[in-house]
């Protein structure tokens, strides 16, 4: 089932939304993969992706907290740190133990977890707080 992209995902700052989209286009084509039997074939590629892009965009986010001095900043930080770890040991499973099926239900798990609790609260609550500042 591909993830729809609606309002409730939106934090209402023009960068992160597009960043969030490219996510979720990205979770979609693994998922679109996954039902068609074809996950193994994309997991490598989504990995790819998602180191370039979670230096990106967490990069992105942190910066604007940083410079409107957002109090959440440390506790926000720690959840983008928490998933770069569980990213990275994903990773380290594939390399250690090659391409497994539960792998990809994993990392799928975990994308779709992201959106869901990360992105929907936590990053909802920092387009809030960014709404009125000058910085963004
Ligand atoms: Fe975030």
């Amino acid at each position: 089932m591909a993830l729809t992209w609606d309002d409730s995902l939106l934090t209402g700052v023009d960068i992160i939304d597009r960043q969030h989209r490219e996510l979720v286009d990205r979770i979609n084509k693994l998922l679109e993969a996954s039902n068609q039997g074809k996950g193994k074939e994309v997991i490598r590629e989504t990995f790819q992706f998602m180191e370039d892009y979670v230096v990106n965009h967490f990069g992105t986010e942190e910066r604007l907290m940083v410079k409107n001095n957002y109090p959440e900043y440390a506790n926000h930080k720690s959840y983008h740190d928490q998933f770069v770890k569980d990213l990275s040991l994903l990773k380290t499973q594939l390399d250690n133990e090659g391409l497994k099926l539960n792998l990809v239900v994993q990392t799928n798990k975990l994308l779709v977890d992201w959106l869901i609790n990360h992105i929907k609260k936590v990053d909802k609550a920092l387009g809030e707080f960014l709404k009125n500042k000058s910085f963004t």
